[in-house]
């Protein structure tokens, strides 16, 4: 079980909002030419070889998760373990540790040094606590083993067309998220530090110079209306998500140094959303739900927003030529793990337009996200 995620300082705040982040154009081209090498790598290589890899997934993920659960990438912060130290700090087994980690520098996390230690790399520096960007909680969460038995029903799902999670477990995943300390705060810091990562290009993707005040609807703990408020500070902010999740966004609005300009709204998007606000955001909320309860989320928005107002959605980006499994791989656990589903611009336009909204421009974020214009009409 993972510890709870400590309070983060001003300067932590600062730190990881302030994080310069490649343009989206060179991660996009970056990612494309890795596709083009794997394929070209495919090409060559015999199809065992290349088919097996894609079908040791589950090892991928069980030694991700091991590595993110025992914080490795933190043990190996000041300088490069032997397996047996590494066992030694985590209380692991030591012959189990050493084949652990040779499994993970096959797949290019961490490296082994000459004589035989294990160091951080590049790739590992992802898994650390507190990164900027980091995905150390999305990494353990996804390695639970309640969500490797959900992925486990997708041949059934595939004849029966009924959702992974739910079958198995009887339950929601939210709702067996919400019943476990640990698992929540594992996906409550794989979230903030996913949302971090896109949060100023959010900010500086709309003139918000030309409103006064924002609402972010199901905004967490408040990354994106923080990131917006810290860059344009004529602006006050509504924080309407769970009373829960409120509670814990108060001290991350306290050091981000924006809790004076928000107001806290506990609330269900599924009953209301506030008015007053004459700009809404809703980010990475509506791809976590199926279409029925994305009608209900949209009218909502829709019924507190005057005509000609935005609601900026920023979302995956799913277009036609996946150069990235990021999307697919989301959209599957959408089915298998969450209850939702990525969609199209094409289909989010189709749904704007029968909840009274119509698309606006699409401006893309790193990590094959968009913030998606809505315009009331
Ligand atoms: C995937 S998280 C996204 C959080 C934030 N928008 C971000 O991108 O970092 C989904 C958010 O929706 C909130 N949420 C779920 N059900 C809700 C409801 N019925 N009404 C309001 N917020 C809800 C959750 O508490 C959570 O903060």
């Amino acid at each position: 079980m993972s510890e709870p995620v400590r309070p983060m300082s001003p300067a932590d705040v600062a730190r990881r909002l302030d994080s310069p982040v490649p343009p989206v154009f060179i991660v996009n081209a970056a990612l494309r030419l890795r596709r083009l090498l794997l394929r070209a790598a495919d090409a060559v290589v015999p199809a065992y070889l290349a088919v097996y890899d894609r079908f040791m997934g589950a090892a991928h993920t069980m030694l991700v998760h091991s590595a993110a659960r025992l914080r490795i990438a933190d043990l190996l912060l000041e300088g490069p373990l032997t397996g047996a130290e590494l066992a030694a700090r985590t209380g692991s087994d030591s012959d189990v540790m050493e084949r652990t980690m040779l499994a993970l520098v096959s797949i290019g996390l961490f490296r082994r040094e000459r004589d035989g230690r294990f160091a951080n790399n590049g790739v590992s520096k992802g898994l650390r606590t507190g990164a900027t960007g980091g995905v150390r909680g999305f990494a353990e969460f996804f390695g639970h083993e309640p969500v490797m038995r959900a992925w486990a029903r997708l041949p059934q799902t595939l004849q029966d067309g009924k959702k992974g999670f739910q079958e198995v477990h009887g339950r929601h995943a939210w709702d067996w998220l919400a019943s476990d300390v640990g698992v929540q705060a594992a996906f409550a810091e794989g979230m903030s530090s996913m949302t971090e990562v896109v949060a100023p290009a959010i900010a500086a993707s709309y003139p918000f110079q030309d409103v006064k005040t924002v609402c972010d609807v199901g905004g967490g703990v408040g990354i994106v209306l923080a990131a917006v408020l810290r860059k344009h500070p004529h602006l006050r902010g509504i924080l309407f998500d769970s009373e829960s999740m409120l509670g814990q966004a108060k001290d991350y609005l306290e050091a981000a140094g924006i809790a004076d300009r928000v107001e806290l709204v506990p609330g269900s998007f599924f009953e209301s959303v506030p008015r007053g606000a004459d700009c809404y955001i809703i980010k990475t909320v509506l791809h976590n739900w199926e279409d029925p309860e994305v009608y209900t989320i949209l009218r909502n928005c829709r019924a507190a927003m005057e005509p000609g107002q935005r609601l900026l959605v920023p979302d995956f980006l799913v277009v036609p030529d996946a150069f990235s499994t990021l999307v697919p791989f989301m959209d599957m656990a959408g089915l298998m793990i969450y209850s939702g589903r990525e969609r199209s611009p094409e289909r989010l336009a189709a749904m704007f337009a029968e909840t009274g909204l119509k698309m606006g421009r699409i401006a893309p974020l790193p990590g094959v996200q968009a913030v998606f214009e809505a315009i009331a009409v």
